[in-house]
Parts: structure tokens; C-alpha cells; sequence
């Protein structure tokens, strides 16, 4: 039976040293980071999500400011929003909450962001000094993943590391920082051929698809560490990860429960990244 990484227990460490961190920047400089997170419409999992990351917020000690805009907005007025925040000096850190209305172009929105208030790391610049080893804000999911496997003290190099998901958000940035941890990595999506076989070869596999109980047992090897990204409401209104939990749970060495396991990541490290911002801003 497999050793379960508790992110709830890492993720609540993290919290703690952020809210210290945060305290002696207090003390010493007069800073209170701060964070404005950005809504447009009604999507009821971001209700919750943008919800969660202001309790961080006051949790750490950080000002948070919400922006509630109808689904309706246009980008031009999004876009003026993040103008002011870009000029604003109380806040360090902007999120904009994906996805938005289809009316409006992520992309401009994305690249509207002051890059040192880029917390999520969405930013192009951000996105590209992930990709050259040089990255000054990791999106928060990966960057959540890699602290956790470094906190259980799981040893990446030379290891064969298996990403399955591409997405941008997690799928390629998390394959770039175990690239950079000196993992041997490969990249699985919906074209791959055989996938369980090349799942197999995974000493550490990272599930982010967005299927319930994709991962079977047959598809991991003996020993392997696995970590599930999966968020899947599933009918009955339980959440399921993308592993089916109980049998990879009976092979692996390492494995991650959904929930508890990286969703509390997310946050913690985007309170971190906020901090970090707060920091660099002196
Ligand atoms: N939607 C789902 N995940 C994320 C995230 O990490 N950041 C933002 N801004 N939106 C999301």
C-alpha cells in the first residue's frame, strides 16, 4: 500500500511560512502583500475557487480585493480594470479567473497583466522564463506538485517522469520543471499510442486529463509515484480524481488522494507566489 502525500498538511506548512514571511515584511518594510482576484460571470466552481483564495488571503495576512463583473463585461473594460491594478501599488498580485465568458479574449487578458503581478505565471514572459530555466512566477498547480514531491523528499534525477494532459495551466508546466529537475520526461495526450504502455515506464506520474479514474492499476508500475491533478465532479456529487485511487493506491510507492491532495497546493502556492511578488516589489 502506498505512502499518502497529505497535501492538506503541506499546503497548511506553506501557509504558515507564507503568513510568518509575511509578518517580519510587515514589520520590517511596511508591505502588506496584496492580491486582486478577478471574476467575470457566475461559473459556480470559480464562485468557490475565487472564495477560497480570500480566506487564504486573510488567513496569511494578505490584502485581497474582488472584482465580482457580470458574464456580460466587455474586454475593454476587463482590460481597463487590469490597467489600474497594473498601477496600483497596494496590490502585488492579479489573477484573473479562467475560464472567461467566450466573448473575451483570454489571451489579451493574459497579456494585459503586468508580468511582476503575473501570479498565475500565465504571462508570455513568465511562460517563457519557465521554458529557458529562468522562470520568475511558476503557475501555481506545478509549482504546487513540485514542492510536494520535494517536501516527501522524492529525488527526480534521472528519473523517467510521464505527464498525461497538455494543457497549459498544468499538462506543460510541470512536464518543463521535472525537465528541469533533470527528470528523463515524457508528454502523453489523446493522440498517444498505447498510453498504458508508456504510463508503465513512469516512475512518477502526473494525471492531469480531467477523466475520472482514467489511471488504471494496469498502467502504473510497481513502486511508482503518483500524483492526480483530477478534478471530476462526478454525478452523485463526489469528487473524483483521474485515478482510480484504490487499486494504483495497492501498486504505487507514492500516491495523492483527490481531495487533499493537490487542490490545497494550488492555493497555498499562490499565496507564495503573491508573497513573492510582495518581496520583489521593494
Ligand atoms: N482556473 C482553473 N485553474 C486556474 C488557475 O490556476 N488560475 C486561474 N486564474 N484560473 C484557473
Amino acid at each position: 500500500m502506498a505512502n499518502i502525500i497529505d497535501g492538506n498538511k503541506i499546503a497548511q506548512d506553506i501557509r504558515n511560512e507564507v503568513r510568518q514571511r509575511a509578518l517580519e515584511l510587515k514589520e520590517q518594510q511596511e508591505i502588506i502583500p496584496g492580491l486582486a482576484v478577478v471574476l467575470v460571470g457566475e461559473d459556480p466552481a470559480s464562485q468557490v475557487y475565487v472564495g477560497r483564495k480570500a480566506k487564504a488571503c486573510a488567513e496569511v495576512g494578505f490584502i485581497s480585493r474582488e472584482y465580482k463583473l457580470p458574464a456580460a463585461t466587455d474586454e475593454e473594460k476587463l482590460l481597463k480594470i487590469i490597467h489600474k491594478l497594473n498601477k496600483d501599488k497596494s496590490i502585488h498580485g492579479i489573477l484573473v479567473q479562467l475560464p472567461l465568458p467566450k466573448h473575451i479574449s483570454t489571451e489579451n487578458v493574459i497579456a494585459a497583466i503586468d508580468p511582476n503581478k503575473d501570479v498565475d505565471g500565465f504571462h508570455p514572459y513568465n511562460v517563457g522564463g519557465l521554458v529557458t530555466g529562468t522562470p520568475q512566477f511558476v503557475p501555481c498547480t506545478p509549482r504546487g506538485i513540485m514542492e510536494m514531491l520535494a517536501r516527501t523528499g522524492i529525488e527526480l534525477a534521472g528519473k523517467e517522469a510521464v505527464v498525461v494532459g497538455r494543457s497549459n495551466i498544468v499538462g506543460k508546466p510541470i512536464a518543463l520543471l521535472l525537465l528541469a529537475q533533470n527528470a528523463t520526461v515524457t508528454m502523453c495526450h489523446s493522440k498517444t499510442k498505447d498510453l498504458p504502455t508508456v504510463t508503465g515506464r513512469a516512475d512518477v506520474l502526473i494525471a492531469a486529463i480531467g477523466k475520472p479514474h482514467m489511471i488504471k492499476a494496469n498502467m502504473v508500475k510497481e513502486g511508482a509515484v503518483v500524483i492526480d491533478v483530477g478534478v471530476n465532479r462526478l454525478e452523485n456529487g463526489k469528487l473524483a480524481g483521474d485515478v482510480a485511487f484504490d487499486e494504483v493506491a495497492a501498486k504505487a510507492s507514492y500516491i495523492t488522494p483527490v481531495p487533499g491532495g493537490v487542490g490545497p497546493m494550488t492555493i497555498a502556492m499562490l499565496m507564495q507566489n503573491t508573497l513573492d511578488a510582495a518581496l520583489a516589489s521593494e
